[in-house]
């Protein structure tokens, strides 16, 4: 069996194998994404959005994400759970930060936190770390800023802005985080934090150049909306279709009537079977007698 990653052993990754990482839900996508080889399992806020039904991912509350961490957990992947803090899960205090952080891993039974932000959230990754919690940063196109930002929009396309996310980058590598994900960048901005941080990059839309790439599930798998997908998702089967196909012959075959067929129905021993017609049979007697009273 191999042995469970955990937040130190993707750390020690820097520079080494691609890391492969990828988000899940709930127990089965754990299941399959763990059987995959996935190294990291992100619980992300894209839950709101992706299952849940929400324009994006602002909706989505500390219950709810530890509701499907919980879920995920339970289906004891090898790969390491890291579990996404919502917005307004680490904005108001540190306390608060370290409370809902603890939950994620307490009642969740995530190994990790993720959350977005550079410098502005300093104070933030330094409490949860100080609780003993690892915590993976994120920054570039952060979703949970999408009115900020003015829509979802690549960043750091400017030296300037490159620039930012550059040291943004520097200072949550040397406040401890132990992955970084790099979302929505120009490739030689992702090039140059993963040159320049001793901590794996994960990217998503941030070119090749990163230590490791992240998608989601259902983008990578087809089993999502059918909407556009973003430039940098690459859909690599189509199971929404396959399962459209699958219902429609099930439906197909309860109208014919050739399901259930044999192999999918359960029999009495013929005895029983009898003895329960010739009971029915003087039930029918006895109700007609009964009506004739009347
Ligand atoms: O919530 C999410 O799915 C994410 C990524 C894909 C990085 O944060």
């Amino acid at each position: 069996m191999a042995t469970k990653v955990t937040a130190p052993s993707i750390l020690a990754r820097k520079g080494g194998s691609k890391i492969k990482m990828v988000t899940a839900y709930d127990t089965p996508t754990t299941r399959i994404a763990d059987r995959a080889g996935a190294d990291i399992i992100l619980v992300g806020d894209s839950v709101a959005n992706v299952v849940l039904g929400y324009d994006d991912t602002l909706a989505v509350t500390v219950d709810v994400m530890i509701h499907h961490i919980a879920a995920v957990t339970r289906a004891t992947p090898n790969a390491l759970v890291v579990g996404d803090m919502p917005w307004l899960s680490y904005h108001t205090s540190e306390q608060e930060t370290i409370r809902n952080a603890g939950r994620f891993i307490q009642e969740g039974g995530a190994g990790a936190v993720k959350l977005e932000g550079g410098r502005k959230r300093l104070p933030m990754v330094a409490a949860v770390l100080s609780a003993e919690i690892p915590v993976m940063g994120h920054i570039g196109l952060t979703p949970q800023s999408v009115h900020t930002m003015g829509g979802y929009r690549v960043q750091g396309r400017d030296a300037h802005a490159a620039y930012e996310l550059i040291s943004d980058a520097h200072a949550l590598a040397d406040a401890g985080v132990f992955a970084l994900v790099l979302e929505g960048v120009p490739d030689v901005v992702a090039e140059i934090i993963t040159e320049g941080i001793s901590v794996p990059t994960i990217g998503i839309g941030a070119g090749v150049k990163c230590d490791g790439q992240v998608l989601v599930f259902h983008d990578v798998t087809g089993l999502g909306s059918g909407e556009s997908l973003p430039k940098f998702v690459k859909q690599y089967a189509q199971l929404q279709d396959d399962a459209v196909a699958a219902l429609e012959a099930f439906f197909a075959d309860v109208e014919s009537g050739a399901f259930p067929s044999e192999a999918h129905t359960y029999h009495m021993p013929p005895e029983s079977e009898a003895i329960l017609r010739n009971l029915s049979r003087d039930a029918d007697y006895l109700m007609a007698d009964e009506a004739m009273e009347q």
